[in-house]
């Protein structure tokens, strides 16, 4: 058993009551829920509309894990090459172990373009992923997401009714003209994790996506044709990034979409070199300065590493700053004992010290608190999804609308060809 799935069965057995964000965790993801869920989401405020998972089949819910392990394998067996089964690193393992493929989001999107034939992707993440997985598979492939609930609160915090508002503002403000150079007033940039549509929207207004992997590279991209970025939906990730290539913060605005002008002045917007949306991660904003002082206090020479959607000033105490790939890599790259002390999803750093025994590896935040919506995907999901295509029915299915994917093709596109850094 992992050791969230340990916890979690502690809370369960009421061993371990205290010791998680809530003991709503030790039910499972079909139990009816509010909002997103028990987890680092739960009390962010779910927009109305979102995708709801209609019930799963009684079997799948009682079936033990081992039976559901045998029924995932036995479908792959028979669906052999006609599927291929994608999880992102925060995944819990009871699912990882199923993935044909395993990494972060700007990997993801690659391994959807370029699967071999198969029929069927199953997208063991979040909605936006399996969204920009439809975008960019070969025509004829259909994405299935598990559980349709498992969105993202983060993405969630930007919708195209309010950034469309912002565009028209800021046109009215610095005009459409490019300047002598040839840059135009504002380059939209929206963070993978927003939806479809504002994937498009960038398409479609000379715009890009961008992932924590690769968000310098696409900055660079996005100031070498415009003069400022308007960066969506994760303030962190936009101020962290632009803050490392030399953009001071007194420069980088943010823009809340409940005020006119974003809650900003004439000035200060004509002054900025990055407008930051007002969104977040809850799982990141769940690390602080004090957790890393901590673990210096106790771990003398720990290494801190935490992922860019990290509050800046967490950023800033930490050693390094990098994507989940990056994270993994540091790790997997250290020749000599090493304690690490890592600030991103629980799921992923258990993996890490489970995997990589040499070292001490421990989540920066001591509670359990995995990401509600990826915690969402449940092998009973899976074995239901990979059984009904092993029969051929295909349930969950996500496809975007082919005007929108025109448009968000253009801008994913873009992002696929910024490579990220080392
Ligand atoms: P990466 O896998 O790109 O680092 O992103 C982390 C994340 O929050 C995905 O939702
Ligand atoms: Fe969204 Fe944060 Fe979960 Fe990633 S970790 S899916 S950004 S809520």
């Amino acid at each position: 058993m992992t050791s969230v799935a340990l916890t979690i069965d502690r809370i369960r057995t009421g061993r371990a009551a205290g010791t998680t964000c809530t003991p709503e965790l030790a039910r499972e993801p079909w139990d009816a829920v509010l909002g997103y869920g028990p987890g680092a989401s739960m009390g962010d405020v779910l927009p109305t509309g979102s995708p709801r998972q209609g019930g799963l089949p009684e079997q799948y819910r009682q079936a033990s894990t081992d039976e559901l392990h045998d029924r995932i394998r036995a479908a792959k067996a028979t669906l052999g090459d006609r599927v291929v089964v994608l999880g992102h690193f925060y995944q819990r393992d009871e699912v990882v172990q199923h993935a044909d493929f395993v990494g972060d989001s700007f990997q993801l999107a690659n391994a959807a373009q370029t699967v071999p034939d198969a029929e069927a992707i199953v997208f063991c993440g979040v909605h936006f992923m399996a969204e920009t997985a439809d975008i960019l598979a070969k025509p004829g492939q259909q994405v299935i997401l598990p559980n349709l609930a498992a969105g993202c609160s983060m993405a969630d915090m930007a919708d195209l009714d309010s950034v469309e508002q912002c565009w028209a503002e800021l046109e009215e403000l610095y005009g459409t003209e490019p300047d002598a150079d040839g840059r135009v007033p504002v380059i939209p940039v929206t963070y993978m994790n927003s939806s479809a549509a504002l994937k498009g929207f960038c398409g479609e207004h000379g715009g890009i996506v961008c992932t924590s992997s690769n968000a310098e590279t696409v900055l660079e991209w996005a100031f070498e044709r415009g003069q400022r970025v308007l960066f969506f939906p994760d303030q962190h990730l936009g101020r962290n990034t632009a803050k490392r290539m030399g953009v001071p913060t007194s420069r980088m605005p943010m823009w809340n979409p409940r005020k006119p002008l974003g809650g900003n002045d004439v000035d200060a917007l004509l002054d900025a070199r990055v407008l930051l949306w007002h969104g977040f991660c809850s799982v990141h904003k769940r690390f602080s300065v004090g957790q890393i002082e901590q673990a210096r206090a106790e771990h003398p020479g720990v290494r801190v590493i935490v992922h860019p959607e990290c509050p800046e000033a967490v950023v800033d105490a930490a050693d390094e700053a990098g994507s989940t790939d990056h994270i993994r890599k540091a790790v997997a790259a250290a020749t000599e004992p090493t304690t690490f002390a890592i600030g991103t999803e629980i799921n992923m750093v258990n993996r890490l010290a489970a995997e990589f025994p040499q070292h001490t590896i421990f989540c920066l935040d001591p509670v359990i608190c995995p990401c509600s919506t990826m915690y969402r995907i449940h092998p009973g999901y899976l074995a239901w999804v990979l059984e009904a295509l092993a029969r051929g029915e295909t349930l969950n299915r996500i496809t975007v609308a082919d005007d929108v994917a025109a448009n968000a093709r253009v801008a994913l596109e873009r992002m696929l060809a910024a490579k990220p850094r080392g």
